[in-house]
């Protein structure tokens, strides 16, 4: 092994001392609601708290159906990029239909969430002139995407909209300022004030993006998510098929000009082959679901309601919030992956969030429940949370 490959192999070795070292857990199926967890014991099967599949429409006859369909009318792969021959006419409807469900002009459908958000950051932030504020909070995505950007990053503290207004009063001078937020946050499940949001960016003329990855679905009329709850209208919406939507490929809607400038700048979108069809299929297939049901966003938060009340009731430090995401905050990383472990033992799926996914001490089991879970999945992991710490 030569020294270079050598000091790769000592910077893992720090990360295995610190408790912090990554490796690929191997999952089976059966399904969304259950996985089998092959390791070193053997094969474990466990009620999983830990998917973004919050609809489970993965899982559905009529989503894998639609898989299917594309599948076999178009092949297993795009085979190129979007503006090299890989666009196809399913490509095409599933983004005019994701523009009729948000109510805008238009949408970019890219390969996956994560290269939406570099897609619209690095086409909207092209000039170093330009500002990218961005919540302390949001997203590697956003990060990413920002860093990839000609214009100059500033973040701003998670949810303080006077830090916000501080940042956009400092930059008046610059060419664009862009405010990026989440609407429902990725490890909190905590909603974004953006109706002050909103109109901070208008009073300053800042453009505001919102991912609505964790909203989609989940919030708002028929799953419009947060923006359509209460209101706000975002210069540009930034969604993701691969959570609510059970499928894959990253969505940027807007304005004309928003994402036509995104068609012709963002590089992830450019350079990156068009999702594979059976990915669009299931996508249009769970977006037709979501039209069918729209009561399926309510029967979720119920879901999440009970359970969050029954983790406070335990003396569990949850925070209050309506989606299904659950922040148990642990606090100290040992403790935390104790308490995953722990859990795993008894029957259940939680891994454990720690730095550099969360900040130095908020470490946290994060459970999310979707609608794939019975009422017994839910009161049996809350008599499992129970054991693990007497009720006060
Ligand atoms: C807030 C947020 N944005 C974007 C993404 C990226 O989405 P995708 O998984 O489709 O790449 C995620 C997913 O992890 C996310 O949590």
């Amino acid at each position: 092994m030569n020294d270079l490959i050598a000091a790769l192999g000592a910077e893992l070795a720090e990360l295995q001392a610190l408790g912090r070292l990554r490796t690929r857990p191997v999952i089976d199926g059966p399904d969304d609601r259950v996985i089998a967890l092959r390791g070193p014991g053997g094969r474990k099967v466990l009620i999983n708290w830990a998917s973004n599949d919050y609809l489970g429409l993965s899982q559905e006859l009529t989503v894998i159906n639609g898989a299917r369909k594309a599948l076999r009318g178009c092949g297993a792969g795009a085979g190129a990029a979007r503006l090299l021959g890989g666009g196809l006419a399913l490509h095409r409807r599933l983004e005019e239909g994701v523009a009729r469900f948000f109510g805008t002009e238009d949408c970019l459908l890219t390969t996956t969430g994560f290269q939406a958000n570099q897609a619209a950051l690095v086409s909207l932030a092209s000039d170093p002139e330009d500002v990218l504020i961005i919540d302390r909070l949001c997203h590697a995505s956003t990060y990413d995407g920002a860093r990839l950007a000609a214009g100059t990053l500033l973040r701003f503290r998670h949810n303080d909209i006077e830090d916000l207004e501080r940042h956009l009063e400092r930059t008046v001078g610059n060419r664009r300022r862009i405010v990026c937020v989440e609407s429902i946050y990725s490890m909190d499940g905590d909603e974004a004030p953006l109706a002050a949001i909103a109109a901070a960016c208008t009073r300053q003329g800042a453009i505001l993006v919102v991912d609505e990855a964790h909203a989609l679905g989940v919030v708002g009329p028929g799953g419009r998510g947060l923006c359509a709850d209460l209101g706000v209208v975002p210069d540009v919406l930034v969604a993701t098929c691969s959570k609510s939507l059970g499928s894959q490929g990253g969505l940027i809607a807007g304005a004309q000009p928003i994402v036509d400038i995104c068609v012709n700048r963002g590089r992830s979108f450019l350079f990156s082959t068009a999702p594979v069809p059976a990915a669009v299929g299931a996508a249009e297939a769970a977006l037709r679901r979501l039209r069918e049901r729209p009561e399926m966003p309510e029967h979720l938060r119920i879901a999440a309601a009970g359970l969050r009340a029954a983790l406070r009731a335990q003396g569990w430090q949850v925070p209050e919030g309506r989606s299904p995401i659950i922040p148990v905050i642990v606090g100290d990383e040992q403790r935390t992956l104790e308490l995953a472990a722990r859990l795993r033992e008894l029957g259940h799926f939680a891994p454990p969030i720690r730095p550099p996914t969360v900040p130095e001490g908020s470490c946290r089991l994060r459970l999310t429940v979707t609608l794939a879970h019975r009422p017994k999945d839910l009161r049996q992991l809350a008599a499992a949370m129970a054991k693990l710490r007497p009720v006060t």
